[in-house]
């Protein structure tokens, strides 16, 4: 079970909260990958060098906070959220090994490290984000004879929820758009163009990642719809952060070469709007995602996530 419940959780710090359910996720992540003999030895330790890398781990944090904060009394059971949270970060996780590839963005460091077909090459670097994403599905269809039926319908929902925000209509996507308007940014994109680019590429699995930690936590629907609304603004917020930290974030601290999105001529919020303006939309989508949670009665940690969203500097 969490420690997420309202009143036993209130004493304790955001970055305390956050710290043990990354712990949680972690040791998850560690049990649910697939390791020799199951699979060749290669493969299974290119996943692994990609996934316990030092990451956020906001994607898993939402689902968790989400699912805490729909409970009744306020606490989420581990064994049905975790695994989710668990498959989100492995989706994550393959997109951006696959967005660092040389036929992508080209990037040869991420998370402070070597990027994945750095150390392990173009072919096996394919191969891991492939089986990160379809190690994810198998995680998300786990489930125990004993479910009820309440439960398998949770799960079936999610399950659709995360492939729809994973594919062509969300991430994969956005991706598309992104590798196509690259170099051509001021031809191709106006305010709203960028937007719905950022909303596929990056919002949609963040708006995922919380709405199935809703589902799973049995959240009624006006509950799971306030969770949807909070994260889509929560995951327009993150990448305009992440375009801003591209352009002024230092290189140590984003684990990610700076300066590359203008190099490369990418379509980014500061590209169109410049940094003061990029910043204080940023701060107004954060005001929205908290509004959104307000209307509905929830708060809590969902609330905390979205002002680390805002401030973070990694
Ligand atoms: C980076 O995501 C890619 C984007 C969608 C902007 P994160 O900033 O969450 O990356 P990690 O997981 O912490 O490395
Ligand atoms: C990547 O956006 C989004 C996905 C991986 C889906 P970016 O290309 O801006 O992410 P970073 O900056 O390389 O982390
Ligand atoms: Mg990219
Ligand atoms: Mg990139
Ligand atoms: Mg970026």
């Amino acid at each position: 079970m969490t420690s997420g419940s309202e009143p036993a959780d209130a004493d304790v710090s955001f970055d305390d909260y956050a710290r043990t359910r990354r712990a949680a996720v972690e040791a998850a992540l560690d049990r649910l990958l697939p390791a020799p003999p199951a699979c060749p030895p290669l493969i299974a330790e290119a996943m692994r060098y990609t996934v316990f890398s030092g990451g956020k781990r906001l994607r898993p944090l939402l689902t968790l906070a989400a699912a805490d904060s729909v409970a009744p009394c306020g606490t989420a059971d581990d064994r049905d959220v975790l695994p989710t949270a668990c498959a989100i970060e492995l989706i994550h996780t393959y997109s951006l090994v696959h967005d660092d590839l040389p036929a992508m963005d080209d990037d040869t460091l991420r998370r402070g490290r070597p990027t994945a077909h750095v150390v392990y090459g173009e072919g096996i670097a394919i191969l891991a984000g492939d089986a990160l994403l379809t190690e994810a599905f198998r995680i998300l269809a786990l489930h125990s004879e004993s479910d009820a039926p309440d439960l398998r319908n949770r799960r079936l929902r999610t399950l659709s929820r995360i492939a729809t925000a994973a594919g062509a209509e969300g991430m994969v996507g956005g991706q598309a758009i992104d590798v196509a308007a690259t170099g051509t940014t001021s031809a191709t994109f106006d305010a709203a163009g960028l937007r719905a680019m950022h909303e596929r590429k990056t919002g949609a699995l963040i708006r995922a990642a919380a709405a199935a930690g809703a589902y799973m936590g049995g959240s009624s629907d006006a509950e799971a719809d306030a969770v949807d609304r909070y994260a889509a603004h929560l995951g327009l917020a993150f990448q305009i952060v992440d375009d801003i930290l591209d352009v002024e974030g230092e290189q140590e601290r984003i684990g990610k070469t700076a300066g590359k999105d203008a190099e490369a001529g990418k379509p980014t919020y500061p590209a169109l709007f410049g940094l003061a303006e990029s910043r204080r939309l940023a701060a107004r989508s954060v005001a929205d995602a908290k509004g959104a949670l307000k209307a509905a009665g929830l708060g809590g940690r969902l609330s905390e996530i979205a002002n680390w969203v805002l401030g973070r500097t990694r």
